[in-house]
């Protein structure tokens, strides 16, 4: 190890200890003989003072450093003297008197100050997306991500899933965004989808009989961006065999218990309040309305009862509410033979956290028949089903269970826990609103070789 402690780890109970510490040069002051340095790194900052006396190597060192160079001080905890003490950072009883100092790699001068109160640019951040992340606000969101996955993967192991990773390179599947498309150089003409969700993965994992499937997966839809939405977005992704909507409802109440007390150290009520979509939208006029009573912060609360299908009027047909995989309520079957789609209620679900649109799920369609009499309202001749979700049919001819499930919006979630506005925050190498990466230029274009291997000409 090139260091001894971290920059965020010395206490006075060290005090007169020798140790090396390892850091980005933050702020400067020289004060004549003396200079100050705060050295920063992920865990904290510490005071390094560079005495002439102590070693005048490391002083003269020490006058060329510049912020955000590396590097490595070795010297002796000293205890700072009570009113010379920091009382605003946990290592402000302590300085570092450096007896050593070692440039691991120069900086340039940073194009924007590590600040969270530095006025800067979202595009000079996502450029210099390094230095964004050095900023104590971004680094604390990375950190509150992290947790939130592990409080999950623990909570979800815990409730016996098993954790199935999904294939990337896929065929579509309908969530209602367009799809990335990745050429085949194996199968020139031929192309792969990006998933828009594992809906179908999962479905299928259900058939092995997997019986309690999730991944915390990327997802992607090529849409118009907005403040919550990203080209490529992580879900919460769920799957249960032979449950109905009580158990899925009781299930993600104790998830969301367990995330906001274990992340937030929130106490939050469950059940949720449930509401159906005619309702909020008589209400509310909105399918995701924000039930927060003035002064809790966060309001979860379940919408129930969508329309299965609404109708698309420039292409004049029927289309799926939330997927074409979602079965409806026993009691208007008898809409859909009379052709009254619009009654139709699905047994579809939204999960609803301070207005925003958190998670969606249904109790899926299980049957042969009916999936193949969905796939005819909204307009897929048998051939065209045959041919996109041929593999789906086949597998409901082999025991197909009763099955239902859930995905939750990872960055929105991280989001709203973190108060910020837009799930580029929570995301470290997101795309810009136009879909572009700052940070690497991409997307790109190709050179012709790669093209013609594909059998792809730009027009
Ligand atoms: P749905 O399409 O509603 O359902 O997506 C589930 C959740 O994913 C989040 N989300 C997004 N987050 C960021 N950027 C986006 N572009 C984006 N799109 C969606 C939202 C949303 O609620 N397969 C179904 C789920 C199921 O039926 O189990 C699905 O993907 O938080």
């Amino acid at each position: 190890m090139l260091r001894t402690h971290t920059c965020g780890e010395l206490r006075k109970e060290q005090g007169g200890q020798e140790v090396t510490l390892c850091g980005w040069v933050g702020a400067r002051r020289d004060h004549g003989k003396l200079i100050f340095i705060d050295l920063r790194d992920r865990y904290g900052l510490t005071q390094v003072v560079f005495i002439p006396s102590v070693s005048k190597p490391a002083h003269e060192t020490a006058q060329t450093l510049g912020p955000e160079f590396v590097i490595r001080v070795t010297g002796k905890v000293a205890v700072r003297p009570g009113p010379k003490a920091n009382p605003n950072i946990p290592t402000g009883e302590v300085e570092l008197c450096a007896q050593k100092l070692e440039i691991l790699n120069p900086s340039q001068v940073p194009v924007f100050e590590i600040d969270d109160n530095a006025q800067v640019s979202e595009e000079l951040r996502l450029t210099y997306r390094y230095l964004d992340i050095r900023r104590p606000k971004m680094l604390q969101t990375i950190e509150v991500r992290h947790k939130l996955c592990s409080v999950v993967r623990h909570f979800m192991d815990s409730e016996r899933f098993i954790e199935v990773e999904t294939p990337v390179l896929t065929k579509s599947t309908p969530e209602g965004a367009r799809d990335f498309l990745v050429p085949s150089r194996l199968n020139v003409g031929e192309f792969f989808a990006l998933p828009q969700s594992p809906q179908l993965f999962k479905q299928m994992l259900m058939v092995a009989g997997l019986d309690r499937y999730y991944q915390i997966v990327k997802c992607f839809r090529d849409e118009d961006l907005r403040a919550d939405r990203q080209p490529e977005f992580t879900q919460l992704d769920i799957e249960m065999s032979f449950v109905t909507e009580e158990d899925i409802f009781a299930l993600a109440e104790r998830l969301f218990q367990t995330i906001f007390r274990e992340v937030k150290g929130v106490e939050i009520s469950i059940p949720f309040p449930r509401m159906t979509h005619a309702q909020a939208m008589k209400e509310y006029h909105s399918d995701k309305p924000d039930l927060r009573k003035q002064g809790e912060a966060f309001s979860l609360a379940w919408i129930v009862d969508f329309p299965m299908f609404k109708f698309n009027e420039e292409e004049k047909r029927w289309e799926s509410e939330h997927h074409p995989f979602t079965s409806l309520r026993e009691e208007d079957l008898v809409f859909i033979e009379q052709g009254e789609y619009e009654k139709v209620r699905a047994r579809s679900y939204d999960l609803v956290l301070n207005g925003n649109e958190l998670g969606s799920g249904s109790i899926r369609i299980h049957k042969k028949d009916m999936q193949k009499k969905i796939f005819d309202i909204i307009g897929l001749t048998s051939q065209e089903a045959e041919k996109r979700f041929g593999f789906l049919l086949r597998a409901f001819e082999y025991g197909a269970p009763p099955h239902a499930g859930v995905a939750f919006g990872i960055d929105r979630l991280v989001a709203i826990l973190t108060g910020l506005e837009s799930i580029r925050d929570t995301i470290a190498f997101p795309k810009t609103q136009k879909g572009n990466c700052l940070l690497t230029d991409a997307p790109t274009q190709v050179d012709s070789r790669q093209l013609k291997e594909l059998g792809l000409k730009v027009g």
